[in-house]
């Protein structure tokens, strides 16, 4: 028996008990004639105490020996400690250590396993079995665990079963590229890794299933962000014989159930809102409505005077900054060129300082006067104090540019606190978009999305115009799930490939089994799937998916550890009938 014991659970209940630890060195300190030891495990840290006057000679000077992350074993008694620790569940005990087995040296690891560490992100990533023994990490797992076990509890409670789906498939167009994977025994044939299992899911509902779900790696080869992984997982799900109005309910229970089991935050009924609504309010898909600065379009009120900057754009549009009449001309000045950077892309910005004596002061006061201002400071929700921010120009554009400053500010203020919750529904997106590089509609969320039923008449006047059955919920300003109703009949399915681009041939060749499938009875259906690493991140307080996830990639798509991706042999190669250039 290597433990009778963890080293998170003895207390002073414990106390006269002989126990057996097992665990980690994480620090020595060697008094002469007594040494003490924290050991660590996965469950907390346990003081050992060694007492030259108590302890067996070789056993206290093997003790002396003992560097940090050694794997040892020992025996010993649980005793009061002297000098308690209120900060630690076991800070009123110690081992005084009468046996001890080295199980295992250990080289002096590359940075400290601290909360703290002193490793830089390179290093944590190439020792990352290391960079699990920490504290956030591990906790960051145990999270996630826990959060899995919640969804499957709740799911299968409401009759979903989970279901795997294969991972070498066929390529399923979701936006992003495939990542691929030769086939030995078809030459000059590729697998595709599933971006999700998309189609394999609505199968099973034509298979009968009713209610799918599985927490699912999917497989994406597109630029990594802070929120991105090539490999990722997502709690997918399907149901049959619903409306969007069900599945709204279904997964808004399932969110509100996380929040309130994981988080203890009750939220009420999500708000919900239009993606036009969304744009037009907050310039974004996926607004954090944690904190106000909602965007006043200024046309009506800025477009009659001599200013041709506003006068030749397709929208004028502003946002107060609370206290913002405070900054001083050199910080106005910093926010101005910070949209100016090509990541952002403003040609410049104007703005108008509301005092707190209630006058206004605009870099534009040439062409607008007070009445004009305090228009302005309306339409923007503009208090005493605070600062309009306005850009102007082409109409999408300018909203995203005015967005990404929105979030940029409330981050700088302090706006978005992560321990508050603030979900929301985004519906009826576009079913399609316009793509510049190939000149050519992409449906904006997947092909298999219904269009709405009174929209359908317009795929052939006014495309963009057609609204989907789609939905995304939205977390405190993160897409954190996405889903739609689905076409369910092969006229349809081949309608919308056609308005997608693809010849009949194309489209049979790529999804003749799904349109195949929708002959022999498919039921209406409909699902979603939420960004599981994503959930979990935002639901621990962070936006960065990489913690919670045992062995992520880096920003280039590498695994710095095992050292992939990598070159294969040319044995290897010729079997898979590879040839390189
Ligand atoms: P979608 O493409 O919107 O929908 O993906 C669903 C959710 O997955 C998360 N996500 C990611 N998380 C981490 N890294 C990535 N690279 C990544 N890409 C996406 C997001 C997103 O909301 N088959 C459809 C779902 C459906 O229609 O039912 C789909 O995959 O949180």
């Amino acid at each position: 028996m290597y433990r009778s014991h963890n080293c998170g659970e003895l207390s002073a209940a414990n106390i006269n008990q002989e126990v057996t630890l097992a665990g980690w060195v994480q620090k020595t300190r060697n008094k002469g004639f007594l040494i003490w030891v924290d050991l660590r495990d996965r469950y907390g840290i346990t003081q050992l105490i060694f007492d030259e006057s108590r302890t067996d000679k070789t056993v206290f000077e093997l003790a002396a020996t003992l560097g940090r992350e050694f794997v040892i074993q020992v025996k010993g008694t649980v005793i009061e400690r002297e000098s308690k620790n209120p900060a630690m569940p076991t800070g009123d005990i110690e081992i005084l250590v009468s046996g001890l087995t080295v199980l295992n040296t250990a080289l002096t690891p590359p940075f400290t396993i601290e909360d703290d560490t002193d490793g830089g992100e390179d290093i944590r990533m190439k020792y990352r079995y290391l960079d699990i023994r920490r504290n956030p990490v591990k906790n960051s797992l145990l999270f996630r665990h826990k959060v899995a076990m919640e969804v499957r509890n709740y799911l299968s409670a409401q009759g979903f079963i989970e279901i795997e789906t294969p991972v070498l498939i066929k390529s399923t167009p979701e936006g992003a590229r495939d990542f691929v994977v030769p086939s030995r025994m078809n030459e000059g044939q590729f697998y595709a890794l599933p971006q999700s299992p998309q189609t394999f899911k609505q199968l099973l509902m034509v298979g009968g299933m009713d209610k799918y779900f599985q927490i699912v790696k999917c497989f994406r080869d597109e630029d990594l962000r802070a929120d991105r992984q090539p490999e990722f997982t997502q709690i997918d799900c399907e149901m049959a014989f619903v409306e969007q109005e069900h599945i709204l309910n279904t997964f808004e229970g399932l969110a509100s159930h996380l929040l309130k089991e994981l988080k203890g935050v009750e939220t009420g009924p999500f708000p919900r809102m239009t993606y036009d609504e969304a744009m037009r309010r907050y310039g974004n898909d996926k607004p954090d409505i944690r904190f106000g600065m909602e965007f006043g379009e200024l046309n009506e009120v800025a477009q009659h005077k001599d200013f041709a900057v506003f006068n030749n754009s397709e929208l004028v549009v502003g946002i107060a900054v609370p206290g913002g009449a405070s900054y001083t001309r050199k910080q106005i000045d910093e926010l101005i060129e910070w949209v100016k950077r090509p990541q952002v892309g403003a040609s410049g910005m104007v703005y108008a300082k509301y005092e707190a004596d209630g006058s206004l002061k605009s870099s534009v006061d040439k062409f607008y006067d007070q009445a004009d201002l305090l228009k302005w400071a309306e339409i923007t929700g503009a208090k005493p104090g605070d600062l309009i921010l306005v850009l102007s120009g082409d109409a999408h554009k300018t909203r995203t540019r005015l967005s990404v400053l929105r979030m940029e500010l409330a981050t700088r203020l302090g706006l978005r606190n992560p321990e508050e919750f603030a979900p929301l529904w985004v519906l009826d997106f576009p079913l399609l978009e316009w793509d510049e590089e190939s000149g050519r509609f992409h449906a904006m969320h997947h092909p298999f999305t219904s269009p709405k039923p009174e929209d359908i008449a317009l795929l052939e006047t006014n495309p963009a115009a057609v609204r989907a059955n789609a939905y995304d919920l939205v977390l405190n300003g993160n897409e954190i799930g996405g889903g739609s109703i689905r076409i369910h009949d092969k006229a349809t399915q081949q309608l919308m490939f056609k308005y997608l681009g693809f010849t009949d041939e194309q489209a049979k060749a790529q999804f003749g089994f799904l349109m195949d499938a929708f002959q022999y009875g498919a039921p209406p259906h409909g699902g979603l799937a939420f960004g599981f690493d994503r959930l979990v991140a935002i639901l621990g307080g962070q936006e960065t998916i990489r913690d919670f996830i045992a062995f992520p990639k880096n920003n280039s798509g590498r695994d710095v550890m095992i050292d992939a991706p990598s070159a294969i042999d040319h044995a290897q190669l010729d079997e898979l009938h590879i040839k390189l250039k």
